[in-house]
């Protein structure tokens, strides 16, 4: 995965159970953090006797959970919930204490009872002396955690705390970190490079002044978001938008059409590419390095103009480097369908998503959108809804199509 925050948006419920590894907990928890996942922690009172609440907690930004019974707690955020809250259940020193309850089910503190409440995938990084390690007991219960679809992060062989060398030992928090993301990282878009354009660009006239337009920004980022949300590495190319832009993808900030367009060409080779900015048609030509001042006499400034290069129907059209599939977006104020298939086939990409941005529908810098997809198989039109959904329902069809 590029870019640093690879788990942007993600949350991880990270169970400490009570061995002397725990004390690398909060280590993870640093990484983690720094990769921009949210962490929730759980503490067992075996866990509590190698590492703080206070810790953990600060470190996390969050709460730390203990007790199954905490009144406080159940009616904020019931056990139930708190077990499916996050995207991912890790268990940081897994003990063979620990390992043995979920392998038989109990259910009698807090982290066991999450454990059998979740409904997320699971995964445990295992810390024993060798011996507890290489008991059969021990070994019957990996077996069964194993069919039950438990992942396993490590152990390694080493040297052991307790002075014995041998398998059992837990790997590192760097190590945990990289099994973290490879494993929330098997949506179906995984391993798929997407590139994605959004908001408005900005071409100036002078060095304080420039031509703008009313985008957003918010429906390229949704579907950025989206993307990431299935998995695929997400090069992010956003002209001066509102909202900022998503967590967990590669953002390349540009100005102008023409940056926009340099940072395309560099973005490339992708799997997919969706065009969501709306990009200046036209640049100033006689732009100024200098501020222009009022005239003396008072005759106005007058701008000329020159036509910027079209990436969309460029990257459609680049028969080298055309990604499998490329969208385009299609701002229409009248004759939606008519305009927008007009516009798909002399741009040449595969799908177009035309909406109508006449003022009163208050689509443009809006919360909502109402699409029209245009394809090879005609034109599909969505019902009105928030941009987000707009984003999921694009990147399911986006995943359908390559899959
Ligand atoms: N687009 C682009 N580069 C440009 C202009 C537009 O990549 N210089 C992309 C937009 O991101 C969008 C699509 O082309 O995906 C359609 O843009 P739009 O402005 O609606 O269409 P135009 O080509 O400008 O056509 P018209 O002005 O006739 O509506």
């Amino acid at each position: 995965m590029i870019g640093q925050k690879t788990l942007g948006g993600r949350r991880v419920l990270l169970i400490i159970g009570g061995g002397i590894a725990a004390f690398k907990a909060p280590e993870l928890i640093r990484l983690l953090r720094a990769r921009g996942a949210g962490v929730t922690p759980v503490l067992t009172s075996a866990g509590s006797q190698f590492v703080t609440p206070l810790t953990l907690a600060s470190l996390a930004g969050e709460a730390v959970h203990q007790d199954l019974f905490d009144l406080t707690s159940e009616t904020e955020i019931g056990h139930i919930q708190l077990s499916r809250s996050a995207d991912l259940v890790v268990v940081v020193a897994a003990t063979a204490d620990l390992m043995a309850k979920m392998a038989a089910g109990l259910a009698n503190d807090l982290a066991s009872t999450l454990l059998l409440a979740t409904d997320k995938r699971v995964l445990i990084a295992p810390a024993m002396n060798v011996r507890m390690w290489d008991h059969p007991a021990t070994q019957r219960n990996i077996r069964q955690l194993k069919q039950d679809g438990i992942l396993f992060a490590g152990p390694t062989s080493g040297d052991m705390a307790c002075g014995e060398f041998g398998e059992g030992r837990m790997i590192e928090p760097s190590e945990i970190l990289a099994a973290i993301e490879g494993t929330l990282a098997t949506g179906p878009l995984a391993g798929r490079h997407v590139l994605v354009t959004s908001g408005p660009t900005h071409e100036p006239i002078d060095p304080v002044r420039y031509i703008a337009n009313r985008s957003s920004g918010a429906q390229g980022t949704a579907i950025a978001a989206a993307l990431r949300d299935l998995g695929a590495e997400v090069s992010f190319i956003t002209g001066p938008a509102l909202i900022p832009p998503p967590e967990g993808v590669r953002v390349i900030k540009v100005e102008t059409a023409r940056e926009m367009a340099q940072a395309v060409e560099a973005a490339l080779p992708a799997d997919v590419a969706i065009f969501a900015a709306a990009v200046a048609d036209w640049r100033v030509a006689n732009a100024t390095g200098q501020k222009i001042k009022k005239d003396a006499t008072g005759a106005l400034p007058h701008l000329e103009f020159t036509e910027n290069p079209d990436i969309l129907a460029t990257v459609s059209q680049d028969r080298a480097r055309r990604p499998k599939l490329v969208i385009g977006f299609a701002a229409e104020t009248e004759k939606v369908i008519e305009h927008a298939t007009a516009k798909r086939a002399r741009k040449g990409c595969d799908w177009i998503v035309a909406n109508d941005v006449s003022p009163e529908t208050g689509i443009m810098g809006g919360a909502e959108n109402a699409v029209i997809v245009i394809s090879d198989a005609g034109a599909q039109s969505w019902p009105r809804m928030g941009k987000e959904a707009v984003a999921k329902r694009l990147a399911d069809k986006i995943a359908v199509a390559l899959a």
